[in-house]
């Protein structure tokens, strides 16, 4: 499973960046608000990601129609060649990646939620298809036996995106809200888990952990005193 980082923040790319296991980013629109983020800077800000980060970034667009989608997908794909553009799971965003994906632009559909969803995104072209895990909790129905489904069909199916050549359509496991959320998208096979920061660190710590930390100090200062 590889690790991408669900934030617009810099600081937390950096510093999770120097952890030496991150292999990408995804935003969306609500990420890049959190940081304050301005309209007019919205480029340079996906271009400040993408000079951070070896791997892909996700950067979504916000338009309704097909020819937006792929005005905006065009302009963003030209950011980095690390770009991915994000592209919501609807009518409009499944031709929209047809045509992106004909010309190479790798595309992460994302509030994808069904099965139907993932494999009309795939068979699109998509590169990266993302289930929410979260939403569907908040919802009261079960987010991770709706990706563990979503894993299942994909690998049933032999989708290789045109963007790249011979690369599979990855599976990224995303509204990611605590590490067993993560224990469980890696047993299932999910590809990638795009966690906010915040997660990332639950994913280091362990109790034991620290209780062993603690008492290997306490003997070293006993052997320091000795
Ligand atoms: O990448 C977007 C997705 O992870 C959103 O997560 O927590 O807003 O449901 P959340």
């Amino acid at each position: 499973m590889k690790f991408f980082l669900d934030t617009a923040d810099l600081n937390e790319i950096e510093e999770a960046a120097s952890w030496g296991a991150l292999a990408g980013v995804t935003t969306n629109p609500s990420l890049y608000a959190r940081v304050g983020g301005k309209l007019s800077d919205f480029h340079n800000h996906i271009k400040r990601i993408c000079d951070i980060v070896d791997g892909p970034v996700s950067a979504e667009s916000v338009a309704m129609s097909r020819d937006e989608i792929v005005r905006d997908g065009r302009e963003l794909a030209a950011i980095a060649p690390n770009v991915v553009v994000k592209v919501p799971t609807m009518v409009e965003g499944l031709a929209a990646t047809h045509t992106l994906a004909a010309e190479g632009i790798p595309v992460n559909m994302t509030l994808c939620f069904t099965v139907p969803q993932a494999i009309l995104a795939a068979r699109a072209g998509a590169r990266y298809i993302s289930p929410f895990v979260g939403r569907f909790d908040d919802i009261s129905e079960d987010g991770l036996g709706q990706l563990e489904n979503v894993v299942a069909a994909i690998n049933n199916y032999d989708f290789t995106p045109n963007t790249v050549n011979g690369e599979q359509v990855e599976i990224i496991a995303a509204s990611i809200r605590s590490a067993n959320h993560v224990t469980q998208a890696a047993l299932m096979g999910a590809d990638i888990a795009t966690v906010p920061f915040g997660v990332l660190k639950k994913m280091v710590a362990h109790p034991l952990t620290d209780r062993g930390l603690d008492a290997f100090m306490k003997d070293w200062e006993k052997v320091q005193n000795a």
